[in-house]
């Protein structure tokens, strides 16, 4: 590709399609500042399918013949072969994918190459590409969500009967099984996989055709515009709101920083689990490091990294909000900055996905540990208090009393069921003779069986029902993959 730099009045090697009323060059540190290439060379191939679907809009309006057309198809599937094997120059002059693909067009078919911008502009141009492009990629994170959510699931499948200590304030509070935990963290994973998925549908509508801003004075067929590139809700329907919304670019932005989030709430979990003083969880070789100084260390830093990159997406939140909120109705080149934040917040949205996963597939839980721990730190208590209710006694009352045998119990330096039968009967004389076995571990999970509770068979029947989700997801893409 050539490299000549812009000569005002033509089209220069920078492809700029603005050069009639320049007579000198730009600054060159501005020249650089303003392309966009380096971040929007990724939309290379959806701006080719754009630029076929309007060549065929072309033809139809009678701007080009069938033959015409036909030749610049053929160059457009040359440029495709020829980037598909070569790439794109990271330097390549040109202001932005619009421009490269245009000169490149000019280069393959000549005067054929300089029509095809006829009664479009870059504004509707960048907003369908960006459509197009972004239905790909939020596909790939669908996929990510429901990859890690299939691992959770056979983690809650494996362990659907493990006790572990569950916490309110990270205090212990009652006992819970791990698989109950994994599909805590597998729900929130499936509401997000929900709020991509609202949020591709909302932006399903093809804004080509709305030109600049006014709309187009071709007689294109927008409707058909639109099913050529495969958008089903049709012609978005307002030029001005379709060149510069941005708000579906909000909304993804919104259900990664989202997703992200989760993903940081159940890395810190896990921090936890895997620290001396938990002590429930080892992670293996694969997703763990150690201290250039401290030579006992395993840290597990790619639950770490997963917490802090939430940080950047969340960031990129708030970015995208502030681009947007000041603009006035109409396209501004302040949204060519909107893929600088975009891009990035989708790339490690994507990452975090895959490496939680692999992370969660190389996790070892002490279950023994996590057992023993479950018994200890009096998290049978209200359980206590419901023996009491049932024995009769108010919640409140027994509230209280249970209260006064943990003290006990305390100080002691016992469990409650390890109580002395003296503290017993002078603290709790309405309890049955059963109570020690009504307080064991595997009572206390098994009583909480209601739906959403933590008990054994509830867990396992809630594997059951989220390998049914798996399986009718994976029927989804299936339809999907022949949808394209
Ligand atoms: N590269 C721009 C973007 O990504 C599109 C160019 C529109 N330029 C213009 N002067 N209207 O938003």
């Amino acid at each position: 590709m050539s490299a000549q730099s812009g000569t005002p009045g033509t089209t220069p090697g920078g492809g700029q399609m603005w050069g009639g009323r320049f007579r000198g060059e730009l600054d060159p540190q501005f020249a650089a500042f303003q392309k966009s290439l380096p971040v929007d060379h990724v939309l290379a191939i959806a701006d080719l399918e754009t630029n076929l679907a309007w060549s065929e809009a072309l033809c139809d309006a009678g701007v080009f013949t069938a033959d015409e057309q036909v030749r610049v198809r053929d160059a457009i599937h040359e440029l495709a072969r020829h980037w598909e094997a070569h790439g794109i120059a990271p330097d390549d002059p040109a202001e932005d994918i619009h421009s490269l693909v245009e000169r490149e067009l000019v280069a393959r078919c000549g005067e054929l190459g300089k029509r095809i911008h006829t009664g479009r502009s870059r504004n509707d141009q960048v907003a369908t590409d960006l459509r197009l492009y972004l239905r790909d990629r939020m596909f790939a994170i669908v996929d990510g969500v429901e990859r890690l959510c299939h691992v959770l699931v056979e983690l809650a499948a494996a362990h659907a009967d493990a006790p572990i200590p569950g916490y309110t304030h990270l205090q212990r509070a009652q006992p819970i099984t791990i698989g109950h935990h994994a599909l805590a963290h597998a729900e929130a994973l499936g509401r997000d996989r929900e709020r991509l998925i609202d949020a591709i549908a909302r932006m399903d509508r093809c804004p080509l055709g709305s030109a600049a801003l006014a709309g187009t004075t071709i007689a294109v067929d927008r409707d058909a515009l639109a099913e050529r590139l495969d958008f089903t809700g049709g012609a978005t329907r307002n030029s001005l709101d379709a060149t510069s919304a941005r708000d579906h670019v909000c909304e993804l932005v919104f259900a990664c920083a989202m997703t992200m989030t989760h993903l940081s709430r159940l890395a810190e979990d896990y921090v936890f689990f895997a620290s001396f003083e938990a002590g429930f969880v080892r992670f293996g070789d694969l997703t763990s490091t150690g201290s250039s100084l401290m030579p006992q260390k395993r840290n597990p830093d790619a639950m770490e990294l997963v917490r802090g990159k939430a940080a950047r997406v969340q960031g990129a939140l708030t970015a995208i909000m502030t681009l947007v909120k000041g603009l006035p109705m109409a396209y501004n080149r302040d949204l060519q900055t909107d893929k600088e934040t975009l891009f990035p917040a989708l790339r490690e949205t994507e990452d975090c996905l895959a490496i939680t996963a692999t992370a969660l597939r190389d996790v070892v839980f002490d279950r023994e540990r996590c057992r023993r721990e479950a018994e200890r730190g009096y998290l049978n208590a209200t359980d206590l208090a419901d023996l009491l209710v049932e024995a009769g006694v108010a919640f409140r009352d027994a509230h209280e009393v249970v209260g006064r045998a943990v003290d006990r119990a305390v100080e002691l330096g016992v469990e409650l069921h390890e109580l002395p039968d003296a503290d017993w009967l002078a603290l709790l004389p309405q309890l049955p003779n059963d109570r020690r076995q009504q307080l064991a571990l595997e009572h206390v999970l098994a009583r909480r069986s209601a739906i959403g509770g933590t008990a054994p068979v509830r867990v396992a029947a809630e594997v059951e029902r989220w390998r049914g989700r798996l399986t009718e997801w994976r029927a989804d893409h299936e339809e999907e993959e022949l949808r394209a």
